[in-house]
């Protein structure tokens, strides 16, 4: 029988863990007997966190700050961490030529900068110690160009290639820890609300995403992607050229609105 990747591991840290995916990574993990150290900016949330997870710890951070990143590094050595779920996240709607740049730099500081940084932090401490698992939450935008959220995109891109890059340097070197990337399709949180976006396909529950993820995990996959609909559309991104998976893209985004707009 296949070993179970996650049941010799005890305490996970979740970034993003105020909302949505990394909230409801909270929950199941915690209804599994884990440990947990929660993290995000909003203060009164985690402080309900807190209450909600009696034992656990709670962390603010803004990740768009390197010293925040490193600070967290340093909270998930003190703490134990043996699983790191990188899962905070923002989006950023609109054509590249109008979209705000500070929002822009904002994304790419959080959504590369901070995932790179607790990555490459977390898989060191884990390989000191011999065991750890870590999730990166990419999404399947990083197997698109997309326009209109090019930014984004690029940088789920990013988030995908690098973890692909990672797994294979573990594989081949016979490394204990596991990493996997996370790539949804849409999930119903406030994902897109943040970014500014309404009129957007309605998706899975953060349940049904973060079931799906805990089996794959379980298994050791590296790629998991939550719903048949959103494996087809990773699929089709491999069997069509950039031109014309990117035009299927211009023509879904095309539907959405700015809320700024209505
Ligand atoms: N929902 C979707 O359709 C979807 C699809 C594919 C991939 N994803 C990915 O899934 C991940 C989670 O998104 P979600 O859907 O759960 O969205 P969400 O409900 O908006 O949650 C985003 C989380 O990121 C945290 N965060 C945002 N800015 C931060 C910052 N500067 N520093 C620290 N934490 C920050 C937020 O916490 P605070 O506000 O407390 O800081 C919140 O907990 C993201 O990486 C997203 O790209 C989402």
């Amino acid at each position: 029988m296949k070993k179970d990747n996650l049941c010799d591991k005890k305490t996970a840290l979740i970034t993003g863990a105020t909302s949505g995916i990394g909230a409801e990574f909270a929950k199941q993990l915690s209804a599994m007997g884990f440990s947990l150290i929660l993290t995000g900016r909003n203060r009164e949330k985690l402080l309900r966190l807190s209450k909600k997870y009696p034992g656990s710890v709670t962390v603010e951070a803004d990740l768009r700050k390197k010293e925040d990143c490193f600070r967290l590094i340093e909270e998930g050595k003190r703490f134990s961490a043996d699983i790191l779920i990188n899962c905070a996240g923002m989006g950023v709607f609109g054509k590249f030529s109008e979209t705000d740049i500070k929002k822009e730099t904002d994304m790419i500081d959080l959504n590369v900068r901070a995932c790179h940084i607790l990555f490459k932090g977390f898989l060191e401490l884990f390989e000191s110690r011999g065991k750890g698992y870590i999730l990166n939450v990419g999404s399947v935008a990083g197997f698109l160009p997309g326009p209109l959220m090019s930014g984004y995109y690029a940088s789920k891109s990013y988030v995908l290639r690098q973890t692909e890059a990672v797994y294979l340097e573990l594989l081949y070197n016979k490394s204990p820890v596991k990493v996997s990337v996370l790539c949804p399709g849409p999930v119903q949180t406030d994902f897109n609300r943040n970014a500014g976006i309404t009129g957007s396909f309605k998706g899975i529950t953060a349940e049904e995403c973060v079931r799906h993820t805990i089996e794959g995990m379980k298994k050791g996959r590296l790629l998991i992607i939550p719903a048949l609909y959103t494996k087809a559309v990773a699929l089709g991104s491999k069997l069509l050229p950039a031109a014309v998976s990117g035009s299927v893209c211009y023509i879904a985004q095309k539907g959405k609105k700015r809320i700024t707009d209505i």
